[in-house]
């Protein structure tokens, strides 16, 4: 969303079609823009099903087609929203696209992201009444339901501001939202609200007069009588009281400048640093350059919430979020790691040079570190790539604090309602640190009193902010929805928790030491033996170019890095496969193995070792042909034996045990990608996926 006092209609397209651009890898189905015609009373809403490039021709087609649009209009004042969507309720379509309106006069616009549980019963309720709907998606209902209201209260409240309009809508509402609202009833207003899904705003001061904080206003006198539930109310009651004692808006008579709303600041930092993160039910109201920010919460249960909104620097270069040479963004990220490893530990880990010992310090844990330590279990919960670098740590933090470890599948977690005591310590691992399933459990596990670590990248995100005490993973931005860089980090951080939580255990120092110096050599490694890697993968590649099927199997440490290297071929090249734990081939998977079927196996230097060479020996005697690869550490006698025809060596460096896995996926990153480039696959955006899965 773009609110500028000053802009033209192509510039705000042109910074509209730009954020579209830097959110397309979170849904990339269909996108849609509103701007103003000749003003704000003639909205003009154009959208096209697919990419965003598809939807940049639309609009130019609009532009030299529609004679509202032929002549570029400078604005004092003006609201563009966009959007681009990842399928929840219906197919991707044009009718099912953002923004969605409330009729064809369009009086009233929004996009949404999110999940509108009681979509259904709303539905109904206005069928009902007589409305009538274009699409099958939950956000449509939303914005009926706006004009429903609308119409029953303007007669007898003339006055109805549009805040107070949102917040009746929002109380009939279940689910989870950002909204935006734009309105022909309310010229040049925008209204975006929040509960359980992201949003951002920058600010853009044209005075030079930049401010650090927002005040929250105060509601006061609302009704408790409808606090959400189904089947909702049809007769809304409206006695919101906007108390103005706190203004947050300017007092020296009016903002000049603008203000930008995202589901991630990734798309908004190309214009402003300057940010602050809104709460869940937080209804923000921009109108004539001010910028006002109620709660809504406050209103229902005395919730006690933090009083200021504080603005706050972006972090990140906007070099981390532009692709530079690379065709792919993945290739990009999976090249990047020496960096990103060398940024998560930048700061944290540190050589003394004297005593050559390594310490560790990992300030965003340490408070709580007493509490961690004395769990009596430590949880680790996550969902997709982020729950196999669990799986892949899990061992390191066992060995090194005592204390025993999960590791959930955050969806799995919440149905079961694991039991979970004040005693346990759950650690939240994510990316994005918005992933639904993996927010889901953190607030149940804050039901249950305990210790809340969060392990995330995007700093701000939800995670982060919920959770007690953490680890940020400074990665820099994961845009390629197949996570690589971020794997590979989210690793090493587990890895350092446990060297934080074993800090002063004498009985584990040679091994903290032996680890923490492979941890310093790592980066380099990959660096030096990275391009190597990717010739062999690229061969590799053209001659699994035609498989239908692969197998990958592991063990130890290894075994997370099967399932990891699976879920990366899967996602990217769309090829079925299947990772398997090397001790339970026999237990079945065995009986796939023929000719045909392409077997990659992950024999690291460990205590697996024996164990996976007659793994390795079982398949072997089960065929004649067929590719047949084994991802082994450089120079191993034990691996170099079984080169030739039959098998193919991928050798990569050697690292301690438990650190191998990050080493050992690099391959098969990069085998996935070359393997989706053959197949002409979009690999930055596979189909049906999305990078944040907040619904
Ligand atoms: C999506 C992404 C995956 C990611 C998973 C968990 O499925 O495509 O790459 O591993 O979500 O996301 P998170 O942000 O919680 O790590």
């Amino acid at each position: 969303v773009f609110c500028s006092t000053d802009a033209s209609r192509k510039e705000m397209i042109d910074v509209l079609l730009t954020g579209l651009h830097r959110l397309e890898y979170r849904g990339y189905d269909s996108a849609g823009i509103a701007v103003d015609g000749a003003g704000p009373e003639e909205p003009i809403v154009i959208k096209e099903v697919g990419s965003i490039a598809k939807l940049e021709n639309r609009v130019k087609e609009v532009e030299s087609s529609d004679n509202r649009m032929k002549e570029d209009v400078r604005f004092k004042d003006s609201v563009g929203i966009a959007h681009t969507r990842w399928a929840t309720h219906g197919p991707p379509s044009r009718e099912n696209s953002h923004p969605h309106s409330s009729g064809p006069e369009d009086n009233f616009l929004v996009v949404h992201n999110g999940i509108i549980t009681n979509n259904a019963v709303l539905r109904d309720m206005l069928t009902g009444h007589g409305v009538k709907f274009e699409s099958q998606t939950d956000s449509e209902t939303v914005v009926k339901l706006i004009q429903f209201l609308y119409d029953q209260l303007i007669q007898s409240m003339p006055d109805l501001s549009f805040p107070r309009l949102v917040m009746e809508v929002l109380r009939q509402l279940e689910g989870a939202y950002a909204f935006v609202f734009r309105s022909k009833m309310y010229p040049n207003e925008l209204i975006a609200c929040r509960l359980g899904s992201p949003l951002v705003v920058g600010t853009k001061d044209y005075r030079g007069t930049e401010r650090d904080v927002f005040k929250v206003n105060k509601i006061s006198q609302y009704n408790k009588l409808s606090n959400r539930g189904t089947p909702a109310p049809i007769t809304p009651v409206l006695n919101i009281v906007l108390d103005k004692e706190e203004p947050g808006t300017w007092t020296d008579g009016g903002f000049r400048g603008e203000y930008l709303f995202s589901s991630d600041a990734g798309a908004i930092a190309e214009r402003t640093d300057k940010v602050f993160y809104m709460e869940d039910n937080d209804v923000v109201h921009v109108r004539h350059g001010n910028l006002e920010v109620f709660n809504f919460h406050a209103a229902l249960d005395d919730h006690v919430l933090s009083d200021n909104r504080i603005i706050s620097t972006l972090p990140f270069e906007l070099e981390t979020i532009m692709r530079g040479s690379f065709d792919h963004y993945m290739l990009k990220e999976i090249y990047e790691q020496p960096e990103s490893l060398t940024s998560t530990m930048r700061g944290r880990i540190k050589k003394d040079e004297g005593t050559g010992r390594y310490e560790i310090h990992l300030g965003g844990v340490k408070s709580r570190l007493r509490d961690i330590l004395s769990s009596s279990r430590i949880i680790f919960v996550a969902c997709g790539s982020s729950y196999h670098a669990c799986l892949a740590a899990r061992q390191v933090v066992e060995e090194l604090t005592d204390v025993p470890v999960s590791v959930e599948l955050a969806s799995d977690f919440n149905d079961r309602k694991c039991p979970l005591f004040r005693s346990d310590t759950c650690v939240f691992v994510s990316q994005s640190g918005e992933t639904k399933d993996t927010l889901e459990s953190l607030s149940y596990a804050k039901g249950a009193d305990a210790v809340t670590v969060g392990v995330v990248n995007v700093v701000g995100s939800e995670i982060s902010r919920q959770t007690s005490c953490g680890i940020h993973l400074n990665a820099g931005s994961e845009i390629g929805v197949a996570s690589t860089k971020a794997y590979t980090s989210q690793i090493v951080a587990l890895v350092m928790f446990a060297l934080q939580l074993s800090h002063d255990r004498h009985s584990k120092d040679a091994r903290r030491q032996e680890i923490l110096a492979a941890l310093h050599e790592m980066p380099y490694q990959i660096e030096s033996s990275i391009k190597r890697i990717d010739e062999v993968t690229l061969r590799l590649a053209k001659s699994l170019e035609q498989s239908a099927s692969i197998l990958l199997s592991g063990r130890g440490f290894q075994f997370a890095t099967c399932l990891e290297g699976a879920l990366k071929i899967k996602e990217v090249s769309y090829t079925h496969t299947e990772g398997i734990h090397s001790g339970e081939l026999k237990h079945g998977p065995l009986a796939l193995i023929d000719d045909h079927m392409p077997v990659i196996f992950f024999a690291a230097s460990d205590n697996t070792k024996g164990h996976i060479q007659s793994a390795l020996q079982q398949v072997l005697a089960r065929r004649s042909s067929g590719v047949f690869v084994i991802v082994c550490t450089e120079d191993d006698p034990d691996m170099l034996k079984y080169r030739g025809n039959m098998c193919e060596l991928v050798e990569v460096p050697k690292t301690a045990d438990c650190l191998q896995s990050i080493i050992s996926i690099l391959p098969m990153q990069l085998l996935s990608y070359h393997l989706a480039v053959y197949r002409g696959h979009n690999v930055d955006q596979p189909r049906h996926l999305a990078k944040s899965v907040t619904v």
